[in-house]
């Protein structure tokens, strides 16, 4: 039985092989309708979420299985103050696979220490979004057609933003990809992701200006600043419109380079940017969803 809590639970071949079946699946799903049939997924959100939950609940009802779950952690058991050990355990007799978001790191980690059935963690605290970056992996390559040498800017968050931890982790495994770190001083890289980045030997620079950094990219990630980690609303308020995406800004990149978002957006990508055919975060959603269903199939064993 294996579970997905970092992106480097899966090596890079198989991180391929993933996104091949996702290929597959997003070109003929009919195909895939029913290679799930009787089975169910649990998704345990703790935190709230759009994108994630639903796409993974969409994913599994496109393979033929069905879905059931929590979407706040006041409507289970753990407004009670049962345990995410004990949690799992009693999800283990309901359902196949669980894919769970909680707001403590290592959440997901203790989970699938007591799971009968594969976890997928959905997220947790400012750690790490394995799914994301799968999504997000996804998208590079459908789009640009490989990783290796891509110079990618991280933008806003860096501190608490948990998909651009994954990402950067995933990216690590790639040849000669550069690193331009965006983000104000309080919400830098942490410096554990900074040793992971010095020890691959991968280029990186810690700029705070955006404008600096666009002329030489060919991904811009831009993430929101993540007011649900911050200890006081006063250094949110101050930080949350640092970076705001606009088209003067859009005029200093190249023709090919795209811009990517987790989502949601708040105020840092200026929605006159949505028209620009480099603003690539709406079609990122729906890659979300193709990948998902493959690791589902993957995680459950279900060759396709
Ligand atoms: N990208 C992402 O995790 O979005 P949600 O919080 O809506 O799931």
């Amino acid at each position: 039985m294996r579970h997905l809590l970092t992106p480097l639970d899966l090596s890079v071949e198989e991180l391929e092989t993933l996104m091949d079946n996702a290929e597959k699946i997003k070109a003929d799903p009919e195909r895939y309708a029913h290679v799930c049939d009787g089975k169910i997924i649990a998704t345990l959100f703790y935190e709230p979420s759009t994108r994630t939950r639903l796409s993974f609940e969409a994913a599994m009802l496109r393979l033929g299985g069905k879905t059931m779950g929590f979407a706040t952690a006041d409507s289970s058991s753990a407004a009670k103050g049962e345990s995410v050990a004990d949690t799992i355990r009693i999800i283990s007799c309901f359902a196949d696979i669980a894919a769970m978001r909680h707001p403590k790191e290592g959440s997901a980690t203790v989970a699938a220490k007591h799971a009968r059935i594969p976890v997928i963690n959905a997220g947790d605290g400012g750690h790490q979004h394995p799914t994301q970056t799968l999504t997000d992996m996804m998208t590079i390559r459908a789009l640009k057609g490989h990783f290796d040498g891509m110079t990618i800017g991280l933008c806003g968050d860096l501190k608490f933003g948990r998909t651009v931890h994954s990402l950067i982790r995933a990216l690590l495994r790639y040849r000669d990809v550069r690193f331009m770190l965006i983000s104000p001083d309080e919400l830098k890289l942490p410096d554990y992701m900074i040793d992971e980045i010095k020890k691959s030997g991968a280029e990186f620079e810690e700029l705070t200006k955006l404008e600096d950094a666009m002329p030489n990219l060919d991904i811009l990630y831009m993430t929101r600043v993540q007011r649900e980690r911050f200890f006081n609303e006063e250094d949110y308020v101050r930080l949350k419109d640092y970076y705001i995406l606009d088209m003067p800004k859009m005029e200093l990149a190249r023709d090919d380079m795209i811009v990517l978002h987790p989502l949601p957006r708040v105020n840092e990508i200026a929605v006159e940017v949505d028209e620009d055919p480099r603003a690539k975060y709406f079609e990122q959603v729906q890659y979300g969803m193709y990948i998902r269903m493959a690791l589902i199939c993957m995680l459950l064993d279900i060759r396709i």
